[in-house]
């Protein structure tokens, strides 16, 4: 049974501006689990292909310590599979029109491989690319990754030339990951690697479409069971619209005969009790300073840090009395929340929590 809500429209408004010339590259960031993946993968790509336009799908955090090979390999990997395709709409397995020999692209470069083992360089990859000539479109996701080391640098660097600075308007971009601080870092910040040269899209939220078709999804397996759309619609929202969630709890009420959403909540949805335990163990692991400051932005008080105020609002969540509280130790502490993607910059100088189940989880351990 296929629980794939489709959003078609959605692609489909997305690649018509592309192909008016209206968007080159776009970012779609939404908090975790909302189907970000799953919109690129299921709905985005096949249409792709039906538009004869080259797809590539590049996960950044497929091996986190190097998304240069991760994106060679992707390139390689996408061509590879889509030869036949490929040999349909373009001549480039004529003959002679590919310099780098594609029988490498047989040899399995493994993501474990070192670098020095791998048989393309990135410039290959783009050279691939470019030979093809043809509309591509490069589906980045986890991109927010990119701007987490500065090791990373020189392959963002490279990978915004060839995709920004080109004379024809063939390769597009789209970039999605679930932390809007990587995407500040990556996108809106003015040093940053992709300054301006993405326009941000909204993920739209999951809706009563979405109930109404998993509801219909029920209703054929089931033979005939229609389930309350409201309270479907309710419980849809009170699970943060996490699609994953809501599908688990319909396959359970399937399984187990319940029709009821508020007993099924009860009986089904252990994600919500699973959490704590996960970010028990995480905020433990914190330094002292980070659980302060991070309870305080919890509870809205994510701001004026560095103010004699905001030192005194730290020192007051702080349980030991022995940790230093400067503005340079604050910083830090912000520092590292960042980069754990725990926190973000709502807007200047405010900031919030990524997550809101975990938001949830430290406005209880705060009160
Ligand atoms: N359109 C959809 N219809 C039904 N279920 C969906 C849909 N999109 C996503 N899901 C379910 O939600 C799960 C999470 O989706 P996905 O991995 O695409 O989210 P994500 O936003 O990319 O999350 P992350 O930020 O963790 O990468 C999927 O494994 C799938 O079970
Ligand atoms: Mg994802």
């Amino acid at each position: 049974m296929n629980w794939h809500f489709p959003r078609t429209d959605y692609a489909e408004h997305i690649l018509n501006a592309m192909h008016g010339g209206l968007l080159s590259r776009v970012t779609i960031f939404a908090p975790r689990k909302r189907g970000k993946t799953q919109f690129i993968q299921r709905d985005v790509m096949p249409l792709c292909e039906s538009k004869g336009i080259f797809v590539v799908y590049v996960d950044f955090w497929q091996d986190k310590d190097n998304p240069e090979a991760v994106f060679i390999q992707s390139v390689i990997r996408a061509i590879e599979e889509r030869k036949s395709w490929l040999s349909k709409v373009t001549d480039i397995f004529k003959p002679n029109k590919i310099g780098v020999s594609l029988s490498k692209a047989s040899v399995d470069i493994g993501l474990e491989a070192k670098q020095e083992q791998n048989p393309y360089q990135l410039f290959d990859a783009f050279e691939l690319l470019n030979k093809l000539n043809m509309p591509t479109l490069l589906c980045l996701d986890e991109v927010q990754h990119l701007a987490t080391r500065k090791e990373f640098e020189n392959f963002t660097a490279a990978l915004r030339s060839f995709m920004v600075n080109r004379g024809d308007d063939l390769v597009k971009g789209i970039f999605t990951g679930s932390s809007r601080e990587g995407l500040e870092k990556l996108f809106r910040h003015t040093k940053a690697p992709f300054y301006n040269s993405a326009q941000s899209l909204d993920f739209p939220a999951l809706d009563e479409k979405f109930v109404e078709f998993e509801l219909g999804v029920v209703k054929k397996i089931t033979n005939g069971v229609e389930l309350n759309k409201e309270d479907a619609l309710n419980t849809l929202i009170e699970q943060h619209r996490e699609p994953a969630r809501f599908v688990e709890l319909l396959q359970q009420m399937v399984l187990n005969q319940v029709v009821d959403f508020s007993e099924a909540m009860k009986r089904f949805d252990l994600v919500v009790q699973s959490h704590p335990q996960e970010f028990q163990d995480l905020f433990e692991q914190l330094p002292a300073l980070d659980k302060a400051v991070l309870l305080l932005i919890a509870r809205g008080n994510g701001k004026n840090f560095y103010t004699d105020k905001g030192i005194r609002n730290v020192k007051l969540m702080l349980l030991d009395d022995s940790v230093n509280v400067t503005k340079s130790s604050i910083n830090n502490a912000l520092r590292r929340l960042k980069s754990e993607n725990l926190i973000f910059n709502i807007k200047r100088g405010v900031m919030g929590i990524e997550n809101p189940e975990l938001e949830k989880y430290l406005i209880a351990v705060a009160s």
